[in-house]
């Protein structure tokens, strides 16, 4: 299955160099909040780092790597993958996961992710190694700006998700909202 475009969250509309849009840290740092992970992980399109950085401060061993070993050809299995990536190859990252992590993977899709027919038959009715949890954001974080220490962001035109798949996951999947507020930029305070 060809994979779609969904990487035009910048504001000229222009596709960036090597589908690199890094991850807010903040973004990472609300989902090991609420999500658990084994202690060691595979971030497989690692960037610059972005997510390494902040599965590291909170104790997790990773390996990481950027294309320069291509996530599709690897042969090893991990207990978990986490990773943002790169959207034009989202399906292939998702059926590849299910190969890669033993017990459990999260992927930063945009929401829209969920429609469609091909993933319907191909993905979501997969019961075997389901989807367990979609963590939403509830304001649209903008990725492909320079990141900042404090983790905010200004708002973009996409709406993410953390879409956590669990091995052996019996019933449906769950749905949360992540409370992103306090990180956009110029955002009112509650
Ligand atoms: C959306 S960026 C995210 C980078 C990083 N995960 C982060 O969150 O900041 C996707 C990354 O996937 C990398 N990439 C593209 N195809 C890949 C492949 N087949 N194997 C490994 N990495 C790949 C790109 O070079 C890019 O750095």
């Amino acid at each position: 299955m060809m994979g779609k475009n969904f990487s035009c969250n910048n504001v000229n509309k222009c596709r960036r160099a090597a589908d690199l849009y890094e991850t807010p840290y903040s973004i990472t740092r609300q989902l090991l909040e609420v999500e658990e992970f084994p202690k060691f992980v595979l971030e497989p399109a690692c960037g610059n780092g972005a997510i390494v950085k902040i599965l590291e401060e909170k104790g997790h061993t990773v390996e990481s790597y950027d294309k320069v070993q291509d996530f599709l050809l690897e042969e090893r299995m991990f207990p978990s993958v986490v990773t943002n990536p790169p959207y034009s190859f989202a399906f292939e990252f998702i059926q590849k996961s299910k190969i890669v992590a033993q017990e459990k993977f999260a992927l930063l899709l945009p929401i829209a992710y969920l429609h469609g027919k091909q993933r319907f038959d191909r993905i979501w009715t997969d019961y075997t190694y389901p989807l367990a949890r979609v963590y939403v954001f509830t304001r649209y974080p903008m990725l492909g700006d320079p990141l900042r220490e404090d983790g905010c962001y200004r708002t973009g035109m996409m709406v993410y998700a953390w879409y956590v798949w669990e091995h052996g996951y019996k019933g449906s999947p769950e749905i949360h909202w992540l409370d992103n507020n306090k990180y956009v930029i110029g955002a009112r305070k509650k």
